[in-house]
């Protein structure tokens, strides 16, 4: 995702789906939407808390709590804290990679998960993704990219911008593959749990076997606080582990205080899962809404149901034919004021023309705006702005 292109022009909107987080909170309505909201607010009082370095061990220990006991053996142990997903990453490729190592990394992607390693010279081979496979990774195809030197696989589960999700079938076949030619596997899990379907695929970290599996994470999305630099990353590995926090050690130090204590608060038992519960239901209703207008606009509009994360990412078509997405969102902002990211700008290159025409489409906004939101579609594709538009 390319953020100067949406911050550039977000003055000019007035309504905005561009994003991929949660809806954003503040610390009042995190207190509202407690189970036990006292307990909340005594956590979240401040005045008496020393300014100065800190332990992360209550921090990791909540975050161990997001996976499944049941499947995972992972502890507080396991945790590094980082400054956002955006740390936790470059944490992991800064301590891994060396020039010339070559990693796989799915296509399109998350910008930060390809240009990070890029500039420490890692060799990077593309497994690309497909609308008509809807988004899904193929195993064979990642099994082709396989070198002797291939050092990590890099994957996002729930994915951005797609929405695809890895079923826990394909997660166990890809470590299968990875630990036979002992390759490091690094998630990016950091949609996780936002899941709209019934059948929630597990994390990476809950497959038992093979350790060299790193994933990332962080308050920003399903938990609506990208505001508080917290994120995370899980590896059951301690050699691999031991690398990572010795950078860690040198990058970051140490995450803000302040930070670490309201985000042990937003991941608490008394407010994640009401805080996932009103981002979820959002996205059930942005979803009706979204497959009504898919339905009534076939021959204009195509897109693979989002399973996962917090993002769609529709096709425009004329005649048959994508559109300019960079024209059409330019156009539908100045003329609806919706503003949408362009995918052959955002998430570009686009060698084999499958980001032509789309957009990313934030499905976790307030159901209200998500309405506007495709209102200002329906209205323009109907227009005649849009019948004049480049194909
Ligand atoms: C897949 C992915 N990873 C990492 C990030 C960065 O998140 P954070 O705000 O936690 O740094 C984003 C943000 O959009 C993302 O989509």
């Amino acid at each position: 995702m390319n953020p100067q292109w949406v911050e550039g022009r977000a003055h000019e909107a007035s309504v905005i789906a561009a994003g991929s987080t949660g809806p954003k909170m503040t610390l009042r309505e995190l207190k509202a939407i407690s189970s036990d909201p006292e307990a909340t607010a005594a956590a979240l009082e401040f005045d008496d808390i020393a300014l100065s370095s800190s332990s992360d061990r209550q921090m990791a220990e909540v975050i161990a709590d997001l996976y499944d006991k049941a499947k995972s053996s992972v502890t507080a142990d396991d945790v590094l804290v980082a400054n956002g997903a955006t740390g936790a990453n470059t944490i992991v490729f800064e301590a891994l990679l060396s020039p010339g190592d070559h990693i796989i990394c799915t296509f399109p992607a998350y910008a930060g998960l390809v240009d990070v390693p890029r500039a420490l010279g890692a060799d990077i081979s593309y497994l690309h993704l497909s609308e008509k496979n809807n988004w899904d990774i193929d195993v064979p195809s990642l099994k082709s990219l396989i070198k002797p030197s291939t050092k990590m696989i890099v994957l996002n589960n729930p994915h951005n911008p797609t929405g695809a999700t890895l079923s826990t079938e394909k997660q166990a076949e890809i470590l299968k593959m990875a630990s036979e030619q002992n390759i490091t596997v690094l998630c990016d899990e950091i949609f996780r749990p936002l899941f709209h379907t019934d059948n929630t695929p597990t994390s990476f970290q809950e497959h038992s076997g093979y350790d060299k599996v790193i994933t990332t994470g962080s308050l920003s999305k399903a938990w609506g606080f990208p505001g508080v630099r917290i994120g995370w990353i899980v590896c059951r590995n301690a050699k691999l582990r031991h690398s990572m926090s010795v950078v860690q050690n040198w990058i970051l130090q140490d995450n803000s205080v302040i930070d670490k204590i309201i985000g042990a608060e937003v991941l608490s038992e008394r407010c994640r899962p009401n805080i996932l519960a009103k981002n979820l239901g959002y996205a059930k209703e942005n979803l009706q809404l979204l497959k009504r207008f898919l339905e009534a606009n076939k021959d204009t509009v195509s897109c693979v149901i989002p399973t996962g994360a917090a993002t769609a990412f529709p096709k425009i078509m004329r005649d048959g034919q994508a559109v300019d997405d960079g024209e059409f969102c330019n156009t539908i902002l100045k003329e609806q004021g919706l503003l949408v990211p362009p995918a052959t700008q955002c998430f570009g290159p686009d060698p084999d023309g499958e980001l032509k025409g789309r957009f990313r489409f934030h499905i976790t906004i307030p159901p209200e705006n998500f309405k506007k939101a495709i209102g200002a579609l329906e209205a323009f594709i109907t227009s005649e702005k849009f019948k004049g538009m480049k194909i």
